[in-house]
């Protein structure tokens, strides 16, 4: 069907960059998506066909820096509901939450405007890629944290060998595309 043909599409158009952004890395490159308007169609659609398939109720898409901020707004337009942004410390003026999370280095605090999330705002959240989860699982916590509810997560990419899904606080309630072991 459409949507087996239209992850093929989205599979293809990923670059593999060995050795980046050191040797022995492997980086997939989500950007090769966008660079072709047809892999991109196939990748909103995508999206689109899952969270009517899940049916869940949402009423904002909560996006993180920086590849959740390409998609994540289109998702929104979609769907009819507000963007929010989740941003790296200091950016965002006004009233926000913060958290601090760790990285596979070192440490970092991220940040949300907390003047759309209301209490009970049910939330999908997206990110291009699944990694160690760290990210992913600090900003579920954020939102739960302002009272709302997480009741999507999706992914673009998981990586398995890391185990993100294990950071993250609901994984029945979790969308990844494709799976890199
Ligand atoms: C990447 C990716 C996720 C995060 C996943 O972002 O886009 O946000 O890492 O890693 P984790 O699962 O191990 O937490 P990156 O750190 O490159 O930040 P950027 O998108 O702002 O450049």
């Amino acid at each position: 069907g459409a949507d087996t043909q239209n992850l093929d599409l989205l599979r293809s158009s990923l670059k593999l960059c060995p050795n980046f952004p050191k040797k022995g890395i492997t980086f997939i490159d989500v950007f090769g998506a966008f660079a072709n308007p047809k892999a991109h169609r196939a990748l909103i659609d995508l999206i689109l066909s899952r969270l009517k398939k899940l049916g869940t109720t949402i009423d904002a898409v909560v996006g993180l820096e920086a590849r959740g901020f390409i998609f994540g707004p289109q998702i929104a337009l979609e769907l009819q509901v507000p963007f929010v942004p989740v941003r790296k410390l200091g950016k965002l003026p006004g009233k926000v939450a913060k958290i601090d999370y760790d990285l596979e280095y070192g440490k970092d605090t991220m940040e949300i405007q907390t003047q759309v999330l209301k209490p009970g705002t049910k939330i999908l959240l997206v990110d291009d890629l699944l990694a160690t989860g760290g990210t992913l699982g600090a900003a579920q916590k954020l939102c739960v944290d302002l009272g709302c509810e997480v009741v999507e997560t999706l992914v673009i990419i998981e990586l398995l060998g890391l185990n993100g899904r294990a950071k993250l606080t609901d994984v029945n309630h979790f969308t990844t595309l494709l799976q890199f072991s």
